[in-house]
């Protein structure tokens, strides 16, 4: 597997290609935040009046940190899973007084706040910080799965596991962000679950699964 042929045509592709969204106009590390929390269960398209409103009430950690539950939960109202929120609110509280107000570069750091997992880390620290860490979600996995053709069950921790190694290994040192995020969109523009458009695909060629035919039949996925 050619790795720097895979990351140069992903991101040549990516900068390109990329859909102008909000979060992608700066790179402050609270909005990606935001953004990564509200984009965990609700679409694209959803999240963007949200996330537009959200940021514009509660612009800075400072000002999210200091605002009532209340508010914070009226300016979620629609988006559901409320558990995200009073996360986030309570995470971003623990930012602003434990870390003056600057949301931790330190991937040790910031496993310890509420609601941050190991994708909504990576996220962060790829997308604000540039730090090389893989960032894997479901969308990530179905990529990945048919480039490679892995089989596993990717319902399991350990499938997870096994994909975050492998982007550890290839992801670029040199653009993480863009690396990252380039994967993201192109599961959501190009290697869509049921129809791929593998024609259109800027990685075929590196794509174990479009030349066995198998596209389709990836990724694997039990009930559980
Ligand atoms: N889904 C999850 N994170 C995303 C991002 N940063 N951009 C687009 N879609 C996403």
């Amino acid at each position: 597997f050619a790795i720097q042929d895979f990351q140069n045509d992903l991101i040549n592709w990516y900068r390109n290609e990329k859909r102008d969204l909000p979060w992608r106009k700066n790179q402050d590390p609270y909005k990606i935040w935001v953004s990564e929390v509200m984009l965990q269960q609700t679409r694209v398209d959803t999240v963007i009046p949200y996330f537009n409103e959200f940021t514009t009430k509660f612009p800075t950690i400072q000002a999210l940190a200091n605002a009532d539950e209340e508010e914070v939960l009226k300016a979620w109202e629609g988006l559901g899973y409320y558990s995200r929120v009073r996360n986030l609110h309570s995470a971003v509280k623990e930012v602003n007084e434990c870390y003056g107000g600057i949301v931790p570069n330190d991937p040790n750091e910031i496993s310890k706040l509420k609601g941050v997992g190991p994708y909504t880390k990576g996220a962060i620290l790829s997308i604000a910080y540039n730090i090389p860490e893989p960032a894997v979600d479901g969308n990530v996995m179905r990529v990945m799965s048919r480039i490679l053709s892995i089989w596993d069950d990717i319902a399991k921790v350990k499938t997870r596991n096994l994909f975050e190694e492998i982007i550890r290994e290839i992801i670029s040192q040199e653009y993480p962000s863009d690396f990252n995020q380039a994967l993201m969109e192109l599961g959501a523009i190009i290697c869509t679950p049921t129809s791929p458009s593998c024609l259109l695909c800027p990685v075929r060629e590196h794509c174990a699964a479009f030349h066995e035919g198998v596209q389709t039949e990836l990724p694997v996925k039990s009930k559980k």
